[in-house]
């Protein structure tokens, strides 16, 4: 009887194992570059996202949620730290260049190792954490790329998925042989091969050197004139060449596929890649759904950013041309998941939280012309316009049956970087200062909305959140529960008629320099509770609210400054943009 008791007792123990102890599993879903209006649960009426829709109507609906930044590396890294990028330099600084991201596979910058992440934090707490696709955060190499640990660094038991980013020259092929003659320096190649070829027959027929000297002086020859061909064609700064690396090279280098530190795939094939994406996922559902300790999985898509592609039953499904189809696929990749998630009767015991790292990419365009960028509704400006409200206002989903209230929609601002503090509160864990002893002096910005989301109790105002370009800051906005003000400092010249600032897959607009206005002499002020897509003229500057209002904000960013340090940028950088071939994570068997 006793045995019998017992036996009773472990089985209920190991069945409500993770539950008992009141700590939900967390399934992340991330959208690379989606925009608001993209999404039928976000009003559009055009194209068909059921599985999103469905999930909103189980869960609270969030309308005013904000990226950190408007660019992947700075946007993952916020909503996994719950920290401004540029407190750890993964913001663009001002420099030679303009680089928003990490460039390469092999860039030794990267999110440093003292920040902890929602997995760090989470695996301190015992749970099983997994990375499915995209990272960008740095993949910090060793030698000879033997191994390439980025996210098991951070706290991720496992990764499989994209080191970097699908760049649209992911999918190839690319031209290797390439001599436009119409190129000077390539005129100037030809017109040395020919001399030195000359010089060469001339001094062999003279007999000045041995035969074996001119053997050699031709090989020599050839191989350095080969090299400054192959600098000239695929390393140095032209209009095709992003961040001067050919479409042919940065495929090469960056189009690789990981599995733990290893890369398993060279190049990706693009073709099915969503499908084995969620077949990854729905193995690590699988084997840990009936673990003792709860899970947290990030599902990190490829879509809905550069290049387009989806598997053929998807492909021109959409109303929308390939990006429909696109934002089509990756609606049906959440649902494979989800229903990953009902069928292991899991659903109960997980937070799922749905979000876009930015906004969409309002400049991309195919060669053929066909818009392959997200939209915003009607928020102004896009993805790299930190300040502008189409560059950060993202959808915002959460779901947990029985906790949050099914089919809420909330209107209160809030921010991708409130899920570090958000989920350790719903996992009734510690802060994280008490959770990670390296954390204990670690200052958030996130806020956490538990509350919000549990009950709809909003938080203390005011609150505010700083809007940086690169480490440019750009915009302000303060909630104050009865205003929602946005001040803006800065912005990019715009297209005329537009608030985009050109049209190819490789362009947006500069934080930093000359295509910047800069307003902070005279800042303009909006109320987006009155004025939603600030399509009103924006408050007096005359008035006595602006006067009260501007300087409060002016204020705040004072003593904020005064009370960062922040580091110099990490991507503004040699160390961000050189190819270190020594560290490319190498592939036995691609
Ligand atoms: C729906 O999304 C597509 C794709 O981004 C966009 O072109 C279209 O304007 C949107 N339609 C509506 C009604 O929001
Ligand atoms: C990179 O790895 C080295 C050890 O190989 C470690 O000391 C360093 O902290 C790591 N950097 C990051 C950013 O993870
Ligand atoms: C994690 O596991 C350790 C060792 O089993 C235990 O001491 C600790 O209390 C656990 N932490 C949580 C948050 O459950």
């Amino acid at each position: 009887m006793r045995t019998l008791v017992w036996t009773w007792v472990m089985c209920v123990a190991a069945v409500s194992g993770a539950a008992t102890k009141g700590r939900p599993n967390v399934v992340l879903f991330l959208a690379d570059d989606l925009g608001i209006g993209d999404l039928g649960c976000y009003g559009n009426t055009t194209i068909k996202t059921p599985n999103l829709d469905r999930l909103a109507s189980e869960g609270v609906r969030l309308t005013h949620h904000l990226a950190a930044s408007s660019m992947c590396t700075p946007s993952r890294a916020a909503l996994l730290t719950g920290r401004y990028p540029m407190r750890y330099g993964l913001e663009e600084g001002p420099g030679e260049l303009p680089i928003p991201v990490i460039v390469h596979v092999t860039s030794t910058v990267g999110l440093p190792a003292a920040e902890v992440t929602i997995a760090s934090a989470l695996a301190a707490a015992n749970y099983t954490t997994g990375l499915v696709g995209k990272w960008h955060l740095g993949m910090n190499c060793t030698l000879f790329g033997r191994s390439c640990p980025g996210p098991l660094n951070h706290g991720f038991q496992s990764f499989y998925g994209i080191p970097v980013t699908l760049y649209q020259e992911t999918r190839g092929p690319h031209a290797f042989w390439k001599f436009p003659m119409d190129d000077l320096r390539f005129q100037g190649l030809a017109v040395a091969w020919v001399a030195a070829m000359v010089s060469l027959l001339v001094a062999a027929r003279k007999k000045v050197f041995s035969r074996c000297t001119c053997v050699l002086l031709l090989l020599a020859t050839e191989v350095v004139l080969g090299l400054v061909w192959f600098i000239f064609a695929h390393h140095s700064q032209t209009s095709d060449c992003v961040w001067g690396v050919s479409p042919w090279l940065m495929r090469q280098v960056n189009s690789r596929l990981m599995r733990g530190d290893q890369a398993v795939e060279a190049p990706i094939q693009l073709d099915g890649l969503s499908q084995r994406l969620v077949d990854e996922s729905r193995s690590f559902l699988q084997a840990h759904a009936h673990d003792e300790e709860p899970f947290f999985l990030m599902h990190a898509f490829g879509h809905v950013h550069t290049p387009m592609f989806s598997a053929p039953h998807r492909a021109g499904k959409s109303k929308h041309g390939r990006y429909g189809d696109n934002v089509e696929e990756m609606d049906e990749s959440v649902g494979r998941v989800l229903n990953t998630l009902g069928e292991l009767g899991l659903e109960d015991n997980t937070v799922v939280y749905f979000t876009s790292d930015q906004g969409g990419h309002l400049e991309a365009v195919e060669d053929t012309g066909e818009r392959i960028g997200g939209y915003n509704g009607r928020f102004k400006g896009g993805k790299r316009q930190g300040g502008s409200e189409g560059g950060v206002r993202v959808p915002g989903i959460f779901r947990w049956p029985g906790h949050i209230p099914r089919g809420v929609t909330l209107d209160t601002p809030t921010s991708l970087m409130d899920l570090m503090p958000t989920l350790l509160s719903m996992a009734g864990l510690p802060r994280l200062q008490y959770l990670v002893p390296r954390a204990a002096s670690t200052e958030l910005d996130g806020e956490d909305i538990s509350e919000l989301l549990l009950k709809g109790t909003k938080g203390k105002t005011p609150r505010l959140f700083l809007h940086h370009c690169g480490t440019s800051l750009h915009a302000v906005r303060m909630d104050t529960g009865d205003h929602i003000y946005k001040m803006h400092l800065a912005r990019a010249k715009w297209l005329a008629g537009t608030t985009q600032c050109g049209w190819s897959h490789s362009q947006a607009c500069d934080c930093l320099g000359e295509n910047v206005i800069d307003m902070s002499s005279q800042p303009e002020l909006y109320d987006l509770l009155s004025n939603p897509y600030e399509d009103n003229p924006p408050i007096s500057p005359k008035s006595a609210e602006y006067r009260s209002v501007v300087s409060q904000l002016q204020e705040y960013v004072r003593q904020w400054r005064a009370r960062v340090t922040l580091p110099p940028s990490q991507l503004t950088t040699l160390d961000n943009i050189l190819l270190k071939l020594h560290y490319l994570p190498s592939c036995l068997t691609c």
